[in-house]
């Protein structure tokens, strides 16, 4: 059993926003598992989102729920737009809260990005073979008719009644959240999906009061995070997550993302989640930095340093002492993990046992007292044999 440390690293502190304790400061980034039928979840969210809640992730969040059914990006998309599929969600939020991680949902509108295929079905727009297989595309709307590339679809430019129901939608999926127990709500502000093609000058070419300058291509991610904040309860935290740049000349860039964020901290928003990239399709850094390791972690801590608002921070963010320095630098204050997580859903545990904080009393019941027992016989099997 390895001593415990004089100072736990920050990792491995909690970290409370409102009324609400993160036990640790590793999250689950949200992974689109493509995986729904209609929208409504099933066995693979609760064991896969399950499994992430024991390997001990201090929060796990949901994938993108999209929050009208043409907001999906693709037929195996979970939805949160009726109580029925909020219903569907329920096994997997009380299975990891029941593991003392919090939970919470990302909501989502894919905008121009919607109506695609899954991924390993080769990620573009539905054709053929998709239809064969009962996957027909539907109408997509979108800020601006314009398409993300040569080869996307075309959306409908949004009307006035259209952005109206929207911005309802995110508040009616906020509720059901709520009422399935979730303790925090991530509203999907990035990656060339709906709300930050309305932020992007290269995708928002409107003239109304929902395009033009930054003040009018903001509106409509402020009347969201303004909707669910209204009805989101006021101890449990508000996550936005950005494209903190569009990574293209001419688009979205920091210093648009920290106006940003000072105008959500203002409506109640507690924690920016900075991500970036998307609008075009692909991501292009032109900044140099080329998705290297933790390579949005500048980003983060731009918002966090300037705005005073708490930041998530994410991407390629590989191990423990990573995750610790950039937490220790002030550049998040939270980590958020995706790949990894697939690849080692115990990876917080893993990294606590390699930075020396392990105790096997913070495993599961069910495989802690195996492991400490399995952990001392390797150590007389160790030390006999030298
Ligand atoms: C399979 C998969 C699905 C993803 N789905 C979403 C999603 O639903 N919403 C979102 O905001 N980001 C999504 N992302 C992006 C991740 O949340 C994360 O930002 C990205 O993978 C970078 O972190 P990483 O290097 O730790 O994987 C997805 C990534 C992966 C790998």
């Amino acid at each position: 059993m390895t001593a415990s440390p004089v100072s736990l690293p920050l990792l491995f502190q909690p970290l409370t926003l409102r009324d609400t304790t993160f036990p640790n400061r590793a999250t689950v980034a949200p992974m689109c598992q493509y995986a729904a039928t209609d929208g409504f979840a099933g066995d693979w969210h609760l064991v896969h989102l399950g499994g992430l809640a024991k390997g001990g992730f201090g929060a796990v969040m949901t994938e993108a729920a999209a929050v009208l059914p043409e907001g999906r990006i693709t037929h195996g998309d979970i939805g949160l737009w009726s109580d029925a599929h909020a219903e569907a969600l329920r096994p997997a939020i009380d299975f990891i809260r029941s593991c003392g991680a919090l939970a919470g949902i990302q909501l989502a509108h894919a905008g121009r990005k919607a109506s695609m295929q899954r991924p390993w079905f080769g990620n573009g727009a539905l054709g053929a073979e998709d239809r064969a297989r009962g996957d027909m595309p539907w109408e997509i709307k979108g800020a601006s008719a314009m398409p993300v590339s040569d080869g996307w679809l075309v959306p409908k430019e949004m009307d006035r009644t259209d952005i109206a129901l929207l911005v309802q939608a995110f508040a009616d999926a906020a509720t059901r959240a709520d009422r399935l127990g979730c303790d925090f709500v991530e509203i999907h502000g990035a990656h060339g999906y709906l709300l930050q093609t309305f932020l992007s000058p290269l995708s928002n070419d409107r003239t109304d009061a929902y395009g033009g300058d930054l003040k009018g291509r903001m509106r409509l991610a402020l009347e969201v995070a303004e909707a669910v904040r209204g009805v989101w309860p006021a101890g449990k935290p508000l996550f936005f997550r950005i494209s903190s740049i569009d990574g293209f000349e001419g688009g979205w860039e920091i210093s648009d993302s920290v106006i940003l964020a000072g105008e959500l901290k203002a409506l109640g928003v507690d924690v920016i989640d900075c991500s970036s990239g998307g609008n075009q399709g692909r991501t292009r850094i032109t900044d140099g930095r080329m998705l290297g390791l933790g390579f949005q972690l500048d980003y983060s801590a731009e918002i966090r340093t300037k705005v005073d608002i708490a930041t998530q921070g994410v991407g390629m963010i590989l191990d423990g002492p990573q995750a610790e320095a950039a937490l220790e630098a002030g550049q998040a204050d939270l980590i958020a993990i995706g790949r990894q997580a697939l690849y080692d859903p115990f990876w917080l545990r893993h990294q606590a046992y390699e930075m020396g904080v392990n105790d096997f009393g913070t495993w599961p019941d069910q495989y802690g007292w195996w492991l400490d027992r399995r952990e001392r016989s390797i150590q007389a099997i160790r030390e006999s044999r030298i």
